[in-house]
Protein backbone atom coordinates (compact mmCIF):
# COMPACT_ATOMS: atom_id res chain seq x y z
CA UNK A 1 0.00 0.00 0.00
CA UNK A 2 2.88 2.39 0.21
CA UNK A 3 2.47 3.92 -3.28
CA UNK A 4 -1.09 5.04 -2.29
CA UNK A 5 -1.14 8.58 -0.88
CA UNK A 6 -3.12 8.37 2.82
CA UNK A 7 -5.40 10.51 3.39
CA UNK A 8 -6.92 12.12 6.64
CA UNK A 9 -10.85 13.32 5.72
CA UNK A 10 -12.10 16.09 7.86
CA UNK A 11 -15.64 16.56 7.82
CA UNK A 12 -18.97 18.03 9.79
CA UNK A 13 -22.18 17.17 7.76
CA UNK A 14 -23.38 15.44 4.90
CA UNK A 15 -20.26 13.85 3.52
CA UNK A 16 -21.07 14.42 0.07
CA UNK A 17 -17.34 15.01 -0.99
CA UNK A 18 -15.79 12.19 1.12
CA UNK A 19 -18.58 10.05 -1.04
CA UNK A 20 -17.51 11.01 -3.95
CA UNK A 21 -13.45 10.21 -2.87
CA UNK A 22 -14.42 6.64 -1.64
CA UNK A 23 -16.12 6.18 -4.94
CA UNK A 24 -12.87 7.36 -6.52
CA UNK A 25 -10.29 5.66 -4.85
CA UNK A 26 -12.96 2.23 -4.98
CA UNK A 27 -13.25 2.76 -9.12
CA UNK A 28 -9.18 3.45 -8.97
CA UNK A 29 -9.30 6.44 -10.69
CA UNK A 30 -7.55 7.87 -7.34
CA UNK A 31 -4.59 6.11 -5.60
CA UNK A 32 -5.54 6.69 -1.99
CA UNK A 33 -6.27 5.59 0.85
CA UNK A 34 -8.38 7.37 3.57
CA UNK A 35 -6.98 6.17 6.64
CA UNK A 36 -9.00 8.15 8.79
CA UNK A 37 -12.06 10.24 9.44
CA UNK A 38 -12.77 12.91 11.51
CA UNK A 39 -16.10 14.68 12.38
CA UNK A 40 -16.58 17.11 15.04
CA UNK A 41 -20.56 16.46 15.14
CA UNK A 42 -21.28 13.24 16.06
CA UNK A 43 -24.71 13.70 13.93
CA UNK A 44 -22.81 14.03 11.02
CA UNK A 45 -24.21 11.95 7.69
CA UNK A 46 -20.39 11.29 6.68
CA UNK A 47 -19.74 9.49 9.52
CA UNK A 48 -22.10 6.69 7.96
CA UNK A 49 -20.53 7.12 4.86
CA UNK A 50 -17.29 5.96 6.21
CA UNK A 51 -18.31 3.12 8.48
CA UNK A 52 -20.31 1.76 5.20
CA UNK A 53 -16.61 1.72 3.74
CA UNK A 54 -14.95 0.01 6.41
CA UNK A 55 -13.32 3.31 7.29
CA UNK A 56 -12.02 4.06 10.54
CA UNK A 57 -14.05 7.05 12.39
CA UNK A 58 -13.36 9.60 15.22
CA UNK A 59 -15.82 12.35 16.63
CA UNK A 60 -14.07 15.01 18.27
CA UNK A 61 -16.60 17.27 19.84
CA UNK A 62 -14.95 20.68 20.21
CA UNK A 63 -16.85 21.11 23.88
CA UNK A 64 -14.53 18.67 25.25
CA UNK A 65 -11.16 21.11 24.44
CA UNK A 66 -9.91 24.08 26.06
CA UNK A 67 -10.22 26.22 22.90
CA UNK A 68 -9.24 25.62 19.50
CA UNK A 69 -5.19 24.69 19.85
CA UNK A 70 -5.95 21.91 22.19
CA UNK A 71 -8.61 20.84 19.44
CA UNK A 72 -5.56 21.03 17.09
CA UNK A 73 -3.77 19.33 18.74
CA UNK A 74 -5.75 16.31 19.23
CA UNK A 75 -6.12 16.34 15.33
CA UNK A 76 -2.99 16.26 14.35
CA UNK A 77 -2.46 13.55 17.38
CA UNK A 78 -4.50 11.36 15.25
CA UNK A 79 -3.27 12.32 11.91
CA UNK A 80 0.16 11.53 12.53
CA UNK A 81 -0.81 8.02 14.66
CA UNK A 82 -2.34 7.12 10.90
CA UNK A 83 0.62 8.76 9.11
CA UNK A 84 -1.35 10.95 7.02
CA UNK A 85 0.41 12.32 3.92
CA UNK A 86 -2.53 14.93 3.34
CA UNK A 87 -5.50 16.40 4.77
CA UNK A 88 -8.44 16.95 3.29
CA UNK A 89 -10.98 19.13 4.62
CA UNK A 90 -14.64 18.58 3.13
CA UNK A 91 -17.55 20.48 4.62
CA UNK A 92 -15.45 20.96 7.86
CA UNK A 93 -17.03 23.85 9.80
CA UNK A 94 -14.10 25.03 11.66
CA UNK A 95 -11.14 27.37 10.98
CA UNK A 96 -7.83 25.31 11.85
CA UNK A 97 -4.80 27.16 13.51
CA UNK A 98 -1.89 27.68 12.25
CA UNK A 99 -0.47 24.77 14.57
CA UNK A 100 -2.01 22.38 12.45
CA UNK A 101 -0.69 23.86 9.20
CA UNK A 102 2.64 23.63 10.77
CA UNK A 103 2.18 19.96 11.51
CA UNK A 104 0.74 19.67 7.67
CA UNK A 105 3.06 22.46 5.28
CA UNK A 106 1.06 22.79 1.70
CA UNK A 107 -0.24 19.52 2.97
CA UNK A 108 -4.18 20.57 3.94
CA UNK A 109 -6.36 20.83 0.91
CA UNK A 110 -9.99 22.65 0.88
CA UNK A 111 -12.89 22.58 -1.03
CA UNK A 112 -14.93 26.19 -1.48
CA UNK A 113 -18.25 26.11 -3.52
CA UNK A 114 -17.49 29.72 -4.91
CA UNK A 115 -14.74 30.94 -7.81
CA UNK A 116 -12.18 32.21 -5.50
CA UNK A 117 -11.17 34.98 -4.23
CA UNK A 118 -14.86 35.50 -5.06
CA UNK A 119 -17.54 34.77 -2.57
CA UNK A 120 -15.06 32.98 0.66
CA UNK A 121 -16.78 31.95 4.53
CA UNK A 122 -19.65 30.29 4.61
CA UNK A 123 -22.94 30.63 2.01
CA UNK A 124 -20.60 30.69 -0.96
CA UNK A 125 -23.83 29.98 -3.43
CA UNK A 126 -26.11 32.39 -1.84
CA UNK A 127 -23.09 35.10 -1.70
CA UNK A 128 -23.18 34.88 -6.00
CA UNK A 129 -26.61 34.74 -6.22
CA UNK A 130 -27.32 37.74 -4.34
CA UNK A 131 -23.90 39.49 -6.47
CA UNK A 132 -25.63 38.91 -9.42
CA UNK A 133 -23.03 36.47 -11.18
CA UNK A 134 -23.60 35.07 -14.10
CA UNK A 135 -20.70 31.90 -13.64
CA UNK A 136 -20.15 30.46 -10.11
CA UNK A 137 -18.29 27.26 -9.42
CA UNK A 138 -16.08 25.73 -7.51
CA UNK A 139 -12.11 25.59 -6.22
CA UNK A 140 -9.55 23.55 -4.48
CA UNK A 141 -7.12 25.00 -2.85
CA UNK A 142 -4.51 25.01 0.05
CA UNK A 143 -4.82 25.71 3.25
CA UNK A 144 -3.15 28.84 4.29
CA UNK A 145 -3.81 30.93 7.96
CA UNK A 146 -6.59 33.42 6.03
CA UNK A 147 -10.21 32.05 4.97
CA UNK A 148 -10.13 30.56 1.68
CA UNK A 149 -7.03 32.77 0.78
CA UNK A 150 -4.83 29.39 0.02
CA UNK A 151 -3.15 28.85 -3.31
CA UNK A 152 -5.49 27.68 -5.73
CA UNK A 153 -5.05 24.10 -7.57
CA UNK A 154 -8.54 23.73 -9.57
CA UNK A 155 -11.51 25.13 -10.09
CA UNK A 156 -14.33 24.54 -12.32
CA UNK A 157 -17.16 27.17 -13.72
CA UNK A 158 -20.67 26.39 -13.89
CA UNK A 159 -23.66 29.04 -14.84
CA UNK A 160 -25.99 30.86 -12.39
CA UNK A 161 -29.48 30.46 -14.10
CA UNK A 162 -32.27 33.14 -13.82
CA UNK A 163 -34.30 30.50 -12.12
CA UNK A 164 -31.43 29.46 -9.34
CA UNK A 165 -32.12 29.60 -5.46
CA UNK A 166 -29.64 29.07 -3.36
CA UNK A 167 -30.48 25.22 -3.11
CA UNK A 168 -30.38 24.57 -7.51
CA UNK A 169 -26.99 26.48 -7.47
CA UNK A 170 -25.36 24.70 -4.84
CA UNK A 171 -26.35 21.57 -6.33
CA UNK A 172 -25.04 21.92 -9.86
CA UNK A 173 -21.78 23.31 -8.31
CA UNK A 174 -21.79 20.53 -5.83
CA UNK A 175 -21.88 17.73 -9.19
CA UNK A 176 -18.02 19.42 -9.99
CA UNK A 177 -16.92 19.89 -6.49
CA UNK A 178 -17.06 15.95 -7.23
CA UNK A 179 -15.22 15.82 -10.19
CA UNK A 180 -12.38 18.01 -8.90
CA UNK A 181 -11.51 17.43 -5.56
CA UNK A 182 -10.42 13.80 -6.60
CA UNK A 183 -8.80 15.03 -9.34
CA UNK A 184 -6.92 18.10 -7.15
CA UNK A 185 -5.57 14.72 -5.02
CA UNK A 186 -4.83 12.24 -7.55
CA UNK A 187 -2.33 15.58 -9.06
CA UNK A 188 -1.10 15.49 -5.84
CA UNK A 189 -0.71 11.83 -5.06
CA UNK A 190 1.50 12.05 -8.81
CA UNK A 191 3.96 14.51 -7.43
CA UNK A 192 2.49 17.16 -10.35
CA UNK A 193 1.27 20.08 -8.16
CA UNK A 194 4.21 22.67 -7.66
CA UNK A 195 3.58 25.38 -5.37
CA UNK A 196 5.19 28.86 -6.23
CA UNK A 197 4.08 31.54 -4.01
CA UNK A 198 0.17 32.13 -4.25
CA UNK A 199 0.57 30.03 -8.09
CA UNK A 200 -0.01 26.76 -8.13
CA UNK A 201 0.89 24.96 -11.85
CA UNK A 202 0.48 21.69 -12.39
CA UNK A 203 2.86 19.87 -14.28
C1 LIG B 1 -19.47 21.74 0.06
O1 LIG B 1 -20.31 22.64 -0.60
C2 LIG B 1 -18.07 22.28 0.16
O2 LIG B 1 -17.73 23.08 -0.94
C3 LIG B 1 -18.12 23.11 1.41
O3 LIG B 1 -18.95 22.40 2.28
C4 LIG B 1 -19.85 21.58 1.53
C5 LIG B 1 -19.64 20.17 2.01
O4 LIG B 1 -20.57 19.29 1.46
N1 LIG B 1 -16.80 23.35 1.92
P1 LIG B 1 -20.45 17.74 1.74
O5 LIG B 1 -20.48 17.56 3.27
O6 LIG B 1 -19.17 17.23 1.16
O7 LIG B 1 -21.66 17.14 1.11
Amino acid sequence: MSDFLKLGVLISGNGSNLQSIIDHIEKGSLKAIIKIVISNNSDAYGITRAKKHGIPVVVLKSGVFKNKEEFDLELIRILESKDVDLVILAGFMRIITPTLLKAFPQKVMNIHPALLPSFPGIHGQKQALDYGVKLSGCTVHFVDEGVDTGPIILQSAVQVLNEDTEETLAARILKEEHKIYPQAIQLFAEGKIEINGRKVRIN
